[in-house]
């Protein structure tokens, strides 16, 4: 995580060679390190093309792409400084490289605002009204299928087209097993494209 700032690119170039000796395949990686150490997002992502480009190991360039993604759109202009959130024209790539690479999604519970938890509201970047239909749709179909929203939420994600693959994040065993839960929830192609459309703006 440190390539780049606080690992030079000699040591990087070391430590990422021995990873491979030792058989390491995957390398997961994040612009935020980079900047927490002053850097401006872009040196891990810099020193690891380099270097699988010097070694010539045959690796795809990336297999996934990590960025924050919900069921809930974020409003116009809102910001997550220094992350991003899925868009439309990542969704698009996405769809149009999905033997290239799979979507993974964090932050997809709203840190458990789907569960009414009082300490948890909707974050203000999802405040509106597209977000308030999509919510209520979200809750008309849990009921349908039994499930809780948040399990949906999960569920969504991974129905979709492309599929997104949520970083399942629980504080307990519970949460864990309702998270867990989403791989059992199925969705009908009536659900999924009522869960798709809540919100959209009318069409002409
Ligand atoms: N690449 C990046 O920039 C990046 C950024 C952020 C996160 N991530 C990764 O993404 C993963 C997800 O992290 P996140 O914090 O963003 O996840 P999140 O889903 O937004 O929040 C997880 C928290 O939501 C609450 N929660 C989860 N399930 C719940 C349930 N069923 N009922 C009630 N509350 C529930 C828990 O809070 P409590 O523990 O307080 O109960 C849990 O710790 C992690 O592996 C993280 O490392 C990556």
């Amino acid at each position: 995580m440190n390539f780049g700032t606080k690992l030079d690119e000699q040591g990087s170039f070391e430590l990422l060679d021995r990873y491979l000796e030792a058989g390491g395949r995957f390398i997961d990686t994040a612009n935020n390190y980079a900047l927490w150490w002053g850097g401006d997002g872009t040196e891990s992502e810099n020193v690891l093309g380099r270097w699988a480009h010097r070694r010539k190991n045959g690796w795809l360039a990336y297999c996934c792409l990590q960025q924050r993604h919900t069921y809930l759109r974020p409003v116009a202009g809102a910001r997550f400084d220094p992350q991003l959130a899925v868009d439309e024209e990542l969704l698009d790539c996405c769809a149009s490289h999905a033997a290239d690479f799979l979507l993974l999604g964090y932050s997809s519970t709203l840190g458990g605002g789907y569960s009414g938890r009082p300490d948890r509201p909707i974050p203000p970047q999802y405040r509106g009204p597209a977000n308030e239909a999509r919510l209520s749709t979200l809750s008309e179909v849990a009921r349908e299928v039994g499930a809780m929203p948040l399990r949906l939420v999960y569920a969504w994600m991974l129905h979709s087209a492309p599929l997104a693959l949520p970083l399942v994040s629980a504080g307990s065993l519970r949460q864990l097993d309702e998270n867990l839960g989403a791989l059992e929830s199925i969705l009908n192609a009536g659900q999924m494209k009522r869960l798709d459309e809540a919100g959209d703006p009318p069409k002409d």
